[in-house]
């Protein structure tokens, strides 16, 4: 049995919780929040205690730390987890800085404990599959691959200048997903271009809400990532790759199979609303292979290296769509 603690009571550090309180393997021993009322609520609902982040990273009752605080926070969490020995899983992205990272990730290293990126997009049963029949040679040689990951509706204009940006908080999902897909011929040309088109507010902060990359591998490959902050028509999250003996591609999933069908046509349900549905057993298959890892003492497939090099793809398209050059990765 893991015992958990859990850093942060919001709204991933719930789901990751609940799913962790609901598993046979794992349990939740303390969580600790900057509101003390948000790590009790979580605290009464997992059967776990609130406690503070110093007295959780130091427990002897406690082998695993999850890091589901704000972004900026990570890495200094990561490098005190990882010296006290505890196994690590923490949210996406590892820290706004690839420097920040490089030096974060030799500490874990000399630890030795397993760290787990929150990608948690590489554990859908869908977009596993999918990767597995590429790997199988499905469709040939992979030649492109479209990603389209569109969010209901905007975050407050005070999470987004947390945030690091669009590339940096929500794209990076993409930038992994693509790494993830691509099966190692790593990426060396980014372009980007962003807009405000869907809440003005977002302007002052100077981020973008709506943006879209093409990418280029070592290998010749090509990525187009397609990005908003708003769908009117629910959380769009869809990849298609297309290679040299035809096409896979994997859909959005609908709240029912219902559909309605009359002279104008069929109408299909409106599809799942957010991450916390969307990619429920995503996180539950995100725990268990962070159980295996620990277990084996191996790194998870998302780890630390992984989140360095999403790190890098996002940093070169936030540039890039500043500057609106290309920007080359060494
Ligand atoms: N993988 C995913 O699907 C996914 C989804 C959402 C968020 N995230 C990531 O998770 C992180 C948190 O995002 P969120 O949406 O849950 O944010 P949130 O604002 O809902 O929750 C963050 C919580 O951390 C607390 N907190 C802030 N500073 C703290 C500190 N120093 N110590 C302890 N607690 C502290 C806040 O009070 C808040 O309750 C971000 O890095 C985000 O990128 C990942």
């Amino acid at each position: 049995m893991v015992r958990f603690g859990i850093l942060g009571a919001g709204r991933i550090g719930n789901v990751h919780g609940r799913t962790i309180a609901g598993s046979s393997r794992a349990s939740v021993a303390y969580v600790a929040d900057a509101i003390p009322e948000a790590a009790q609520k979580l605290a009464a609902v997992v059967g776990a205690k609130a406690a503070s982040v110093d007295d959780i990273i130091a427990a002897r009752d406690v082998d695993a730390i999850l890091i589901g605080t704000p972004t900026d926070t990570h890495a200094d969490l990561i490098e005190r987890a990882a010296r006290a020995g505890k196994a690590i899983l923490c949210e996406k992205p590892v820290s706004l800085s690839v420097e920040r990272i490089e030096q974060c990730l030799p500490v874990v290293e000399k630890a030795g404990v397993p760290l787990l990126i929150g990608f948690n997009r590489r554990y859908d049963p869908n977009f596993q599959q999918l990767e597995q029949r590429l790997r199988g040679g499905d469709i040939g040689e992979v030649e492109i691959v479209t990603i389209i990951s569109r969010d209901p509706a905007p975050p407050p204009v005070a999470y987004i200048e947390r945030s690091g940006g669009l590339y940096r908080d929500m794209m990076i999902h993409d930038f992994d997903m693509a790494r993830f897909l691509l099966g190692g011929d790593e990426i060396v040309t980014v372009h980007a271009l962003g807009s405000v088109l869907t809440d003005p507010a977002i302007k002052p902060t100077g981020d973008v809400d709506t943006a879209v990359v093409h990418m280029q591998t070592a290998g010749g490959r090509l990525v187009v990532i397609s990005n908003s902050r708003r769908a009117t028509y629910g959380y769009d999250q869809r990849i298609e790759v297309h290679g040299s003996k035809g096409m896979l591609r994997a859909g959005n999933i609908h709240m029912t199979t219902l559909e309605k069908a009359d002279a104008n046509g069929f109408a299909a349900d409106v599809i799942q609303n957010f991450f916390i549905d969307r990619y429920a057993a995503a996180y539950a298959a995100e725990i268990n292979a962070f159980l295996d890892a620990i277990e084996k003492g191996t790194q998870p497939r998302a780890n630390g290296h992984d989140g360095l090099m999403a790190q890098k793809l996002a940093e070169a398209a936030t540039q890039s769509s500043r500057t609106g050059q290309v920007v080359k990765i060494s």
